[in-house]
């Protein structure tokens, strides 16, 4: 996320339009924007492997593409179809902490690069997006389905917060999980890993059964990125890749019709 974060920033500072807010420009570089990160975020994927960048092909997807320049092959159908899938879900989702950076931002008059770069700082965070990393870092620790028990037990003593579950908005579950899931499935099936979709309904069940709050898209995508074969430190930029259509289309809308976000706090104390 810092790498992405800062990929952002220099392309603004090297971007000739980033102060002309036009909706002609902001949506110039919104598209440009939505076509560079795939390529930074899978050469930070390369790099950290210690290989070199690969460069885009024409003649594929968004997906196709992207997972092309992450890891040299062209993916099979069932893999670019839940990445699609994936991508798809995360690229907009209404006033969500990032998107509510981004909107504050924009509301000062700044940059469309700046709003994004905000956005990234608080997607960054595990209560946001930072929760599909955290989902695997759980899943590592719990190691398999039969251990679920036990670890639920001392982690809800310790009064953990179970990543992956749990919305401000959707209480009785996260309309846009089941679809997830059923992209999750495809990949458990196609790699062969009964023990990834075990572990995951043991969590799932035992966590809904004892404290009645469900997963959240971040729980599905999570293992989803890491059967494809990203490493756990890409979940969260891949989210920035989708949901940077949703920033900077709030972002145009703010600057259409702007006024200053200036909330006041109430004071509670002596
Ligand atoms: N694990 C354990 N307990 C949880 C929980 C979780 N994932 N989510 C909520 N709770 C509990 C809280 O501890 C609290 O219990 P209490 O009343 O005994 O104090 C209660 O449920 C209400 O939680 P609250 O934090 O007020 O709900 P919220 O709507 O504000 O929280 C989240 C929403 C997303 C911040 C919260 O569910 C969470 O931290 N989830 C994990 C991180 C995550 O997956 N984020 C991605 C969101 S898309």
């Amino acid at each position: 996320m810092d790498v992405v974060r800062t990929a952002v920033s220099v392309l603004g500072a090297r971007d000739a339009e980033a102060s002309d807010s036009s909706p002609e420009a902001d949506l110039r570089k919104s598209v440009r924007l939505f076509a560079a990160l795939p390529a930074a975020i899978a050469y930070d994927q390369r790099r950290r492997w210690g290989g070199d960048p690969i460069e885009p092909r024409e003649d594929l997807d968004y997906s196709r593409n992207f997972l092309w320049m992450t890891f040299g092959e062209e993916p099979d159908e069932v893999v670019a179809r839940a990445f699609d899938v994936s991508m798809i879900l995360y690229a907009e989702h209404s006033f969500n902490a990032s998107t509510f950076t981004a909107r504050v931002i924009t509301s000062t008059l700044s940059d469309l690069y700046s709003a994004v770069v905000g956005a990234i700082g608080a997607l960054k965070g595990p209560l946001h997006g930072g929760a599909n990393e955290a989902v695997l870092h759980i899943f590592d620790e719990i190691g398999s389905a039969e251990n679920v028990s036990a670890w639920l037990d001392t982690a809800l003593a310790e009064k953990r917060k179970i990543m992956g579950f749990g919305h401000r908005v959707y209480k009785r579950g996260d309309s846009r999980v089941p679809t997830m899931k059923a992209a999750l499935d495809t990949l458990v099936a196609h790699y062969d890993r009964p023990d990834v979709a075990a572990l995951y309904d043991a969590l799932e069940s035992e966590f809904v059964a004892r404290k009645g709050i469900y997963p959240n898209l971040d729980y599905p995508s999570g293992p989803a990125y890491s059967l494809i074969g990203f490493d756990t430190l890409t979940f969260t930029p891949l989210f920035v890749a989708a949901r940077v259509v949703g920033w900077t289309s709030h972002i145009m809308e703010q600057q259409a019709s702007n006024a200053l976000i200036r909330p006041l706090s109430a004071y509670n104390g002596p």
